[in-house]
């Protein structure tokens, strides 16, 4: 079996980018850390990120056909994109929405998002935990396409 975790634009900036938001970790850090406890459960790990919008269809849609659980960091793409909410109901993808920071607690226009009415939950705030805490909701409940 294998997990998805897709990011949108400007995640490649992570560490470097507004550090007291988004924390020190790089993207790339992030992977490793996912890498290691998908190789303890025998899963194998897609993990990629792109700063382009039709990128992140493609890959959902390529998810939902395998039937794998997604884990979507959708940046910025999160507040404006009616296609990645149209690919996941689509592609009927299992999808876990994550964030760094805690979108609730920034600017009114990161409240909202056109990917948690398609999600199967959603975690936010916690940094690089919120992808830890997502793959443990993989983990323990299994989660793929029915
Ligand atoms: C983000 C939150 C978004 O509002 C922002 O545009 C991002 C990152 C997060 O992980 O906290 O690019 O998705």
């Amino acid at each position: 079996s294998a997990v998805h975790v897709l990011n949108g634009p400007n995640l490649n900036l992570l560490g470097r980018r507004e550090p007291a938001i988004y924390g020190t970790a790089s993207l790339d850090d992030i992977r490793a850390t996912l890498e290691k406890r998908c190789a303890e459960r025998g899963v194998s790990l897609v993990f990629r990120q792109s700063n382009h919008e039709g990128d992140l269809v493609d890959w959902i849609h390529e998810a939902g056909s395998a039937g794998a659980p997604v884990i979507l960091n959708a940046g910025a793409l999160t507040h404006t994109s009616i296609a990645l909410y149209d690919a996941i109901k689509g592609a009927e993808a299992v999808v876990i929405e994550v964030h760094l920071s805690n979108v609730h607690a920034r600017e009114s226009f990161r409240s909202h998002s056109y990917i948690s009415p398609a999600a199967r939950g959603v975690i936010a705030g916690f940094g690089a935990l919120s992808y830890i805490l997502a793959l443990d909701a993989v983990f323990e409940n299994e989660l793929r396409k029915s």
